[in-house]
């Protein structure tokens, strides 16, 4: 597969696709970390004289009251504030203003268009991966670079279709995370898979093909108490989510002893930061309490799993990790795995797994802590991920 090194970018239009969907709320950006792990790409495309041309999404657009909120006219002022340059912002993503502006760029710098999903008010053109729309962009410029692994599930325009019509490869984070993947498909043993989260639902094809690989996995945060519920464990005001108790039980039944679950958890009566906190045995469980985090015999237990593991993927925290009262779990079990240092291969994927790593302090120990949510979950899922198809697909 080309990366960015196999070409000549000097006086080229070189069109990046970034995936800088990252949380906003009430106009402020709560986690930068993918425009932070853009920059490698960037400012090696502007060191070597290209005219860059920044493509991303951006949330969903379902109706034009969504278009304001997912602007990313925020997202270009914190990326000039990173590259301490001038980030041209175009709000538009089509047609002859954008063209001009990309016309006059001069060698080495940059310009960000608006939202790559304002194409769907149009019978979503982007998200259908549409062909003229397609052609349009890829013929703003010479070269097409995907480093928007987040996306590479997705089968966009500006990230499929564009490499239909250009010379491209990937960037360098795009080349890190599919090294870190093809890392975790060996899975050298023991693999540890952690797994945690509110919702059973959306790992359950995650859980099903990986089952199948790794040694163990290890169940914890809000989705523990689905599998505890299903075992016939009083799990109190615990999260659950009923619709899957039937996958649980069946998981459960077919992997015995490879299915792992807390056996104490932290409880209160309800989830907040100055909230009284309990630990109980699970077998003792309240009905009136909720479970909130795994406890200290739990965080003991999986780390006699982890101690000669080595691969390991997390996906998902332990516990409401954002309050003081519940990460002592996900805190523990990062202490132990980055203890490991080099001897364990350590990939986390998911934002919130990787927020809490960041908010805690673990992240840099970490071998490999991926962009990617939902398309680290595909790829665990035994899918071919789109984005990285259209660009292998040309070499
Ligand atoms: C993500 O955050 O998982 C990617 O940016 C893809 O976003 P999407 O789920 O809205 O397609």
């Amino acid at each position: 597969m080309k990366t960015i090194r196999d070409f000549d970018l000097l006086g080229k239009k070189v069109i990046i696709r970034v995936d800088f969907n990252v949380p906003i709320k009430e106009g402020k950006i709560l986690d930068d970390n993918r425009i932070v792990m853009s920059l490698s790409t960037i400012k090696y495309a502007i060191n070597q004289g290209a005219k860059v041309i920044l493509m991303s999404h951006l949330g969903k657009i379902k109706n034009s009251e969504d278009l304001e909120k997912n602007s990313l006219k925020i997202v270009g002022q914190r990326l000039s504030e990173y590259l301490e340059k001038n980030v041209v912002f175009v709000p538009v993503t089509h047609g002859k203003e954008l063209k001009d502006i990309v016309d006059s760029l001069k060698n080495g710098e940059i310009l960000l268009m608006e939202n790559t999903r304002f194409e769907d008010l149009d019978g979503k053109k982007e998200s259908g991966c549409d062909e003229d729309l397609s052609k349009e962009w890829a013929s703003l410029g010479d070269i097409f670079i995907n480093d928007a692994f987040a996306t590479a599930h997705r089968k966009h325009a500006s990230n499929v279709g564009i490499a239909k019509y250009l010379p491209s490869g990937v960037g360098f984070l795009m080349e890190k995370e599919v090294e870190a993947m093809e890392v975790l498909m060996k899975g050298e043993h023991p693999f540890i898979v952690i797994l945690g989260g509110a919702k059973v639902e959306d790992k359950i094809a995650t859980i099903r093909h990986i089952i199948e690989k790794c040694d163990y996995l290890l169940i914890g945060g809000g989705m523990a108490f689905t599998f505890l519920k299903a075992k016939g464990l009083e799990v109190g005001k615990s999260i659950v989510d009923s619709e899957n108790l039937s996958f649980a039980k069946e998981m459960l039944e077919r992997y015995p002893n490879k299915i792992i679950l807390p056996m104490d958890v932290v409880v209160a009566e309800e989830m907040k930061e100055d909230v009284s906190t309990f630990i109980v045995d699970i077998e003792k469980m309240k009905k009136e309490l909720m479970g909130l985090d795994i406890g200290p015999k739990s965080v003991v237990n999986y780390s006699k799993y982890l101690e000669n593991a080595k691969t390991l993927f997390w996906n998902g925290p332990m516990g409401v990790y954002e309050m003081k009262n519940f990460q002592n779990g996900t805190k523990g079990l990062l202490e132990e795995v980055t203890k490991r240092g080099n001897t364990l291969y350590s990939i986390l994927g998911g934002g919130d797994i990787v927020a809490a790593a960041t908010l805690l302090g673990y992240k840099d120990k970490i071998t490999h802590a991926s962009t990617g949510g939902g398309a680290i979950l595909e790829y665990m899922e035994g899918k071919s991920l789109p984005g990285i198809e259209a660009i292998r697909g040309q070499n």
